[in-house]
């Protein structure tokens, strides 16, 4: 067990929220494979009240998921009030601010990594959601806006001074988008200086990195994003390691277990169409590294039939598993996203 902000956890292990990917059918199966808590990706507070249909969509969640963070993003005060409201309202555990989102769209409005460069400002802004609400508010951030100004220091002490509840810091800058390594010791140093819980994320694909990283800069949890479509088994094994236990192995039927309760998830939140596409584009995630992908991935796109695109999957997988070479985890992967 350990403790993050108001809730304890079974491990310090957790998936970060990713655009098109943290859906409610994924955070769900991560979930079930042991991520200590789920965050669905960034929802603009902009009109959050008088929500879309598709924005709604982004806003459901299932029990199974809890505990489970909505995150907004936004640049104008009221509208983040009374998104956290919506937040609270619609039942999630905590409500966290996205202020790491790099693209060009949301920073041009003030929104995302630009509402850091202003920490007295955004300290104003959290102050006023944390009031709004009784839930937890969170943040995450990224060490800075550029080389120039890597203020995370000071955004972790306004944040504490608003009472916002935890601060997860991505390891690199809005201008470094994905390029370089995650800046670790700074994410330490961070940490070593804050009064708030951090979680630290960037980089990390295995289940020792994930124990390391945890023990060598004393972060209060580690979060994942990418690794996680590379490795769906990471949460579980990190967690096995954590607690002195020899991970489990990751065999192909256990894989395509995986693969099956995705695919129910997937058939229970969304309707066929929707589904297949969600289905498609994990099992090109999932497929990206073993020998054969580029091949498979062909196949994923281009055949229409549901059940026949599960038996190649099935197939592909059962005859690349035992092929692979995992050295593909250190090359480039989704170099691109909202945090
Ligand atoms: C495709 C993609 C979409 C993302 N969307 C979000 C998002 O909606 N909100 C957010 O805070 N971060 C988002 N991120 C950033 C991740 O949460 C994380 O900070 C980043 O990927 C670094 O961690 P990793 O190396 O473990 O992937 C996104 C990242 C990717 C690759």
């Amino acid at each position: 067990m350990i403790k993050l902000g108001p809730f304890d956890l079974d491990h310090p292990f957790l998936l970060a929220p990713m655009a098109g990917i943290t859906n409610s059918p994924f955070r769900r199966l991560m979930r079930k494979y042991q991520s200590s808590l789920v965050i669905s990706e960034l929802v603009s507070a902009n009109g959050i009240e008088y929500a879309s249909h598709r924005t709604l969509e982004l806003l459901k969640f299932t029990e199974e998921e809890r505990k489970v963070g909505l995150q907004i993003f936004g640049e104008d005060e009221e509208n983040l009030v009374r998104a956290c409201q919506v937040v609270e309202k619609m039942g999630a555990d905590f409500v966290d601010l996205n202020l790491g989102c790099p693209v060009p769209k949301v920073v041009k409005k003030g929104a995302g990594a630009a509402m850091c460069r202003n920490p007295s400002e955004l300290g104003k802004i959290l102050a006023s959601m944390v009031k709004s609400v009784k839930i937890p508010v969170t943040i995450k951030i990224r060490t800075g806006w550029d080389a120039t100004l890597r203020n995370a220091n000071e955004i972790v002490k306004v944040a504490s001074d608003a009472g916002v509840a935890w601060v997860a810091i991505h390891g690199r800058t809005r201008a470094q988008g994905y390029s370089g390594d995650a800046d670790w010791d700074f994410i330490g140093d961070v940490k070593a200086k804050s009064a708030l819980p951090i979680i630290g994320n960037g980089d990390v694909v295995t289940p020792e990195q994930a124990v390391k990283r945890y023990k060598t800069y004393g972060v209060d949890a580690v979060m994942i994003g990418r690794g996680a479509l590379r490795n769906p088994f990471l949460f579980e094994q990190s967690f096995d390691l954590f607690e002195g236990r020899t991970p489990q192995a990751i065999t192909a039927d256990r894989l395509i277990g995986l693969l099956d309760t995705q695919k129910l998830y997937l058939a229970e939140s969304f309707e066929g169409r929707a589904s297949m596409i969600h289905a498609r584009k994990f099992l090109a995630w999932y497929s990206s590294g073993y020998p054969g992908s580029a091949e498979f991935r062909r196949k994923v796109f281009t055949i229409p039939d549901g059940e026949v695109l599960w038996d190649e999957t099935r197939n592909f997988f059962r005859t690349a598993f035992e092929q692979r070479d995992m050295s593909f985890l250190s090359e480039p992967f989704l170099m691109g996203g909202h945090g």
